[in-house]
């Protein structure tokens, strides 16, 4: 038997204002002097612009809340009996998912929630026993902030095959120049043990990168536990800082204090995938995701290519059932649109996400851009993006995810979002920019977040 678990984390610290903010827009709180929202944009949390009120690991893509698609790929795996959600988000924000899931994929999973942030092994350990009950072989380890054609089975396979293995580390190939913001990997090329690995080195190291998906077996708890009884032998010895910081001795980082020590001792293995895989942080990434899962539809889910309404489509595109589009509209490729929305004619859409009851009028165009839930752009209204593809000429580049503002304190440009129920009138043009929820536009934008 197999159990997989997916780590989503939580919400950043001080986003969760809402008892104080009934009156004034929650997001205009002032923080230090700033509105809160300006502290969000600021500190680069690129999911937040788009929803403050929902967790990013249900941001839909391609139709389905992001950690759907892992959920998908772990139901595929036989004998696999339960499916763990790990995170610090309010139990209350997850629950119906979890019951839509359930119902959906008749398997056995369930939202386990860290009492603060543990790191990506501290949960893991906290939670142990709820992993370990029921006994199983392994557990799958997935973050959630990856997307990928997880080949999970395959890696089952390659770990039935390395003896004493405690871990199997999934990992990918990157350019030399990106691989040091992920967690890089050496391998002995006969036996794929892992000889050595840094988690984002400050130099080159490899380009075989760690691709956030593991599987474990039931001894590394042995490993876990050593780390986290001298944490706390260092805690009651009085040690509560660590290089001067405030340390918190319950959180536990997989990569650095679980896998790296395991280098070298014969007991972790890398399964390599050649399949796509990307990590899924900004919402920039979430219109790549959606492409590649839009094209994994159509060998796996073909139905849900399939759409009801008359309109052209072109190349890959997911319209939901309740969406309406009008026939003289053009959509795609790469485009989805959630439950609710409303295309009017002459639109055209393409290389973009339209969220749930979100409205775009008639002729108007959204190009590479995230239309959040009840928005409305006017008629004749132009919204637009630049996208931030891997760069095409170069084998194995992944995305990059640059910071909202470049070297010139300007702004990178990036696909358009228009946050949830963001109002464009007719006649405007949207362009490289950001609009936070709930904003009214009374002219035209370029390159520009509008608080
Ligand atoms: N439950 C829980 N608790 N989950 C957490 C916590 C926590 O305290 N902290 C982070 N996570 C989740 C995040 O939501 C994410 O899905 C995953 O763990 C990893 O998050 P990060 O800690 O931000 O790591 P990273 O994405 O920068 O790097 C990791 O992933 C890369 C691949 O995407 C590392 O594993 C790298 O080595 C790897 O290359
Ligand atoms: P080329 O690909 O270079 O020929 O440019 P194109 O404008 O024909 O292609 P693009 O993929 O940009 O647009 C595809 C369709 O959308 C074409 O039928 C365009 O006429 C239409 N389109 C482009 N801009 C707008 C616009 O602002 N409003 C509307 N309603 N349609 C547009």
């Amino acid at each position: 038997m197999l159990k997989a678990v997916i780590l989503i984390g939580g919400p950043l610290k001080g986003t969760r204002f809402r008892p104080l903010s009934l009156d004034s827009p929650k997001p205009l709180f002032p923080v230090a002097g700033l509105p809160m929202i300006q502290h969000l944009v600021l500190k680069g949390t690129r999911f937040r612009p788009l929803s403050l009120d929902s967790p990013k690991p249900l941001f839909p893509v391609a139709g389905l809340p992001m950690i759907q698609h892992h959920i998908e790929a772990c139901v595929q795996v036989p004998n696999l009996k339960e499916i763990i959600i790990l995170g610090y988000y309010p139990s209350a924000d997850l629950h119906k998912f979890v019951l839509d899931m359930v119902q959906e994929y008749k398997i056995n999973i369930r939202y386990l929630q860290e009492f603060i942030a543990l790191g990506t092994g501290g949960g893991i350990f906290h939670f142990r026993d709820q992993i370990r009950c029921g006994n199983p072989d392994a557990f799958f380890v997935l973050n959630g902030d990856v997307c990928a054609d997880f080949s999970l089975n395959e890696m089952l396979e390659f770990h039935k095959t390395c003896p004493n293995s405690l871990v199997t580390v999934m990992a990918t190939e990157a350019t030399r120049q990106q691989s040091v913001y992920y967690g890089c990997i050496v391998r002995k090329q006969q036996t794929s043990e892992i000889s050595h690995y840094v988690e984002k080195p400050s130099t080159f190291v490899s380009t075989l990168v760690n691709c956030g998906v593991y599987l474990f077996s039931l001894d590394i708890f042995q490993n876990i536990a050593a780390v986290f009884q001298s944490k706390q032998d260092e805690f009651y010895n009085g040690n509560y800082m660590v290089n001067g910081k405030d340390t918190d001795f319950n959180h536990i980082q997989l990569e650095k204090e679980i896998i790296m020590p395991l280098a070298g001792s014969g007991k972790a293995y890398v399964y390599q995938t050649s399949k796509w895989w990307s990590q899924l942080k900004s919402a920039g990434s979430a219109i790549y995701a959606n492409r590649h899962y839009l094209q994994l539809y159509k060998t796996r889910h073909p139905e849900r290519l399939q759409c009801s309404s008359q309109c052209k489509t072109i190349g890959d595109v997911y319209i939901h059932s309740s969406a309406s589009v009008h026939p003289t509209a053009i959509v795609g490729p790469n485009v989805s649109i959630d439950d609710g929305a409303v295309i009017g004619p002459g639109v055209r859409i393409k290389e973009s996400i339209i969220l749930q009851g979100a409205s775009i009028g008639n002729h108007s165009l959204v190009l590479n851009s995230i239309v959040g839930r009840n928005s409305k752009v006017g008629n004749w209204s132009r919204v637009e993006g630049t996208p931030c593809d891997p760069n095409p000429n170069k084998a194995f580049a992944k995305m990059d995810n640059p910071p909202l503002f470049n070297s010139n304190g300007k702004l990178n440009p990036s696909i358009t979002i228009l946050g949830d129920g963001v109002t464009v009138p007719g006649e405007l043009i949207v362009l490289n920019s950001i609009v936070l929820p709930y904003k009214e536009l009374t002219r035209s934008f370029k390159n520009e977040i509008l608080l």
